[in-house]
């Protein structure tokens, strides 16, 4: 296998030495200055937790058996709230954990004492090496990610392009959302990715047919159940991207936009809090956002009517909690027309009598 020579000078990030024998401690940070590295100390695994609060560090070489938290209990703190530290453990021959049991913790790595300079040093380079090649991947991804991300934006705005009643829809969907999600206080929204979701949540109408798009007329139950496939066109088209976490959860959000909440939705009929938090906040913004634009054959609803709409049908439609603070900072907050259509939007003629469906 190729390998690349590492040099442990080239590693920037900050090592932690936690250990309760200070002349342990000190031989170690020795040893390590010796490398071109730096590093803090702590002498046992609470104090080690109070640096790691303030500081990340890209290693922290630890002992097992020490007073107040031991080095297991370390492991387990940083392989769950800190998972970017590598954590390597130094310990003698007597103590009651094994190498898989360390590994299983978090631990990357083990040297058991006594050790020579070499074997600490042939540890480091492995450690470091393989954090490289992490990052240099975790890079690649990302960069493949936003590549890949800025290109189905762009889809997004071709889709608005194709036809001039969903020109601005997707962007004035995204801004209620992004109003709506403020609101909540109790949960934490990914703005950006509810952004990315609000602008894409109807990219599968880029497989629509354009005469089943724009057709002024009531749709045929045929053309309505082609429609309706646009959810599971829009996965299919971001699928590329599920290899990416943000990327599944944005193909799981628009999956899930025309769900209703008490389950008498589309494609999958799944309902109250199965339905994904964002699905749940746009499904509000698209309806809203449908009902108070123009359409081929009638005029936009007036706010205080569709904001009526939202409300009857809070529980059935729409999840109850959202569409409460919906109307609250609808009425409180937002001017008259802030986020109105400044063109018309895309809707389906079906179900003309119940405008609420922006389909
Ligand atoms: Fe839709």
């Amino acid at each position: 296998m190729f390998r690349t020579t590492y040099s442990l000078s080239s590693f920037t990030e900050r090592i932690m030495l936690v250990d309760d024998d200070h002349s342990i401690r000190h031989l170690l940070n020795r040893q390590i200055a010796t490398f071109g590295l730096e590093t803090d100390q702590a002498q046992d695994g609470t104090e080690a937790m109070e640096l790691l609060k303030n500081r990340q560090y890209g290693l922290v070489i630890t002992d097992l058996v020490m007073p107040k938290m031991d080095g297991m209990e370390l492991i387990q703190h940083i392989s769950k709230h800190k998972p970017l530290t590598d954590v390597l453990v130094i310990s003698g021959q007597n103590n009651s954990h094994n190498f898989s049991s360390l590994i299983e913790a978090g631990a990357t790595d083990f040297i058991k004492k006594p050790f020579s300079i070499d074997e600490l040093k042939t540890k480091l380079q492995r450690i470091f090496r393989e954090r490289r090649l992490f990052n240099d991947l975790q890079q690649a991804q990302e960069q493949e990610s936003r590549s890949f991300l800025g290109l189905v934006e762009s889809l997004a705005i071709s889709l608005s392009e194709k036809d001039p009643y969903t020109h601005g829809h997707s962007k004035r969907v995204t801004d209620l959302s992004l109003l709506l999600a403020k609101q909540l206080t109790d949960v934490d929204v990914d703005l950006e990715l509810l952004r990315l979701c609000g602008m894409l949540h109807d990219i599968g109408k880029i497989g629509v047919p354009d005469n089943i798009l724009a057709k002024p007329d009531a749709l045929s139950a045929k053309e309505f159940s082609i429609i309706k496939e646009h959810p599971d066109r829009g996965t299919y088209i971001l699928r590329p991207i599920e290899r990416d976490a943000k990327g599944l959860t944005i193909s799981k959000v628009i999956r899930h936009h025309h769900e209703h909440f008490d389950g008498k939705g589309y494609p999958c009929k799944i309902k109250g809090e199965e339905i994904p938090l964002m699905s749940r906040i746009i499904a509000i913004a698209d309806s809203y956002d449908a009902m108070t634009s123009d359409r081929p054959y009638r005029k936009s609803l007036a706010r205080k009517h569709a904001l009526e709409e939202i409300k009857k049908n809070a529980g059935t439609q729409f999840d109850p909690v959202l569409a409460k603070k919906f109307i609250s900072f609808m009425q409180n907050t937002v001017k008259p027309g802030a986020a109105k259509a400044s063109s018309r939007v895309l809707l389906p003629v079906v179900r003309r009598n119940r405008i609420i469906s922006a389909n």
